[in-house]
């Protein structure tokens, strides 16, 4: 069958109306054909980088942390940069949002200069109500309940790999926290198997795993949950894996260490997954704590081409929240 070139995909052209001045809080503001359309725009926005150099000329992206970054403060940064844009890093780290102002006034002064604001928080909530409180759009750049631009990444990087995430069997092994939601909810959306393997008491949020599964189920695929990490490993194609302790659980560090032993990536768990299988992490990563050396710097470790990907998924984002596709010579007259 001949591929439909990314300028005729409906997924797209459908995508570009109805996100263009939206919010992305969750990967749940998002569709099944939305986030399908944000892996094809991904795919080749890294192939012909130069298409869409001009999209978004002028543009101004703020990104303001609460918390440290490396990949996702770069990827963003070099992401706008290189289709036209700008961005200015606010630290928050030692100024948390709402702090010095509330956070409905900071909306109504920055959305004034800039076309999209990039958060990175503690709370969900300070991440909803600059949206609620901002005409232009605010991306989710990690809250303490998601990470969807890390999970939007990831599935773009199994495509890469496997074709398509559509039946793949994707294990995540370790906390129920921010990134295991949203690539819960992503694995859903692309009718991936997502099984999530967990001790006791970190689980993920309830909630989270039934909207899953409400999602798994119209797109043919399922959501399971296990406390048994080597069971969960069983015939994967995919284990994925991130910090026991994420940022603002630092003080809990002694007491998880040794509930999630047990849940460390180490050769005899992917001995369990299937020959063909990866392993992924989000970086950063506790070497020899949730993931040995051997498997993070083995084989079958992508967790490189996903902290690449990263870029590559976020200017297909970016061109679909801030219209960049109608500045784009292939898509000109159609979006
Ligand atoms: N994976 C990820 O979000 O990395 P950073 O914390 O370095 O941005
Ligand atoms: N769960 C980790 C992810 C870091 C990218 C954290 O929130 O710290």
């Amino acid at each position: 069958m001949k591929a439909i070139p990314v300028h005729q995909d409906q997924d797209i052209l459908s995508a570009a109306a109805r996100l263009a001045g939206e919010d992305m809080c969750s990967i749940n503001d998002l569709s099944s054909a939305e986030v399908r359309a944000i892996m094809k725009l991904g795919h080749d926005v890294k192939r012909n980088p130069r298409e869409y150099r001009h999209a978004l000329d002028a543009k101004q992206m703020v990104l303001m942390f609460e918390k440290a970054s490396l990949r996702t403060r770069l990827s963003f940064e070099t992401g706008i940069n290189t289709m036209g844009g700008n961005a200015i890093f606010l630290d928050q780290t030692n100024s948390p949002l709402g702090e010095r102002e509330s956070i409905a006034d900071i909306a109504r002064n920055v959305e004034r200069w800039v076309d999209v604001i990039v958060l990175r928080t503690y709370a969900h909530d300070t991440i909803t109500e600059m949206a609620a409180n901002s005409r232009v759009p605010v991306i989710n750049a990690l809250s303490d309940f998601e990470h969807p631009c890390q999970a939007l990444a990831d599935f773009m990087t199994l495509e890469e790999h496997f074709g398509s995430a559509r039946g793949l069997n994707f294990t995540y092994v370790g906390d129920g926290n921010n990134v295991c939601h949203s690539l819960m909810l992503t694995g859903a959306q692309l009718g991936a198997n997502v099984t999530i393997a967990t001790p006791r008491g970190y689980s993920p949020d309830i909630e989270i795993v039934m909207l899953a599964r409400e999602k798994a189920a119209a797109n043919g695929c399922e959501v399971r949950l296990t406390q048994d990490p080597l069971a969960g490993a069983e015939g994967a194609d995919a284990i994925y894996t991130d910090v026991c302790v994420s940022m603002g659980f630092e003080h809990e560090s002694t007491k998880r260490a040794p509930i999630f032993r047990p849940f460390q990536v180490n050769e005899a768990l992917m001995a369990r997954a299937a020959r063909h299988a990866v392993f992924m992490h989000c970086l950063p990563a506790r070497r020899n704590a949730e993931v040995t050396d051997a498997v993070l710097d083995g084989p079958q470790s992508i967790v490189f081409d996903q902290a690449e990907n990263r870029m590559h998924a976020q200017k297909a984002l970016l061109l679909l929240l801030l219209g960049g596709l109608s500045n784009t010579a292939s898509f000109t007259g159609l979006v």
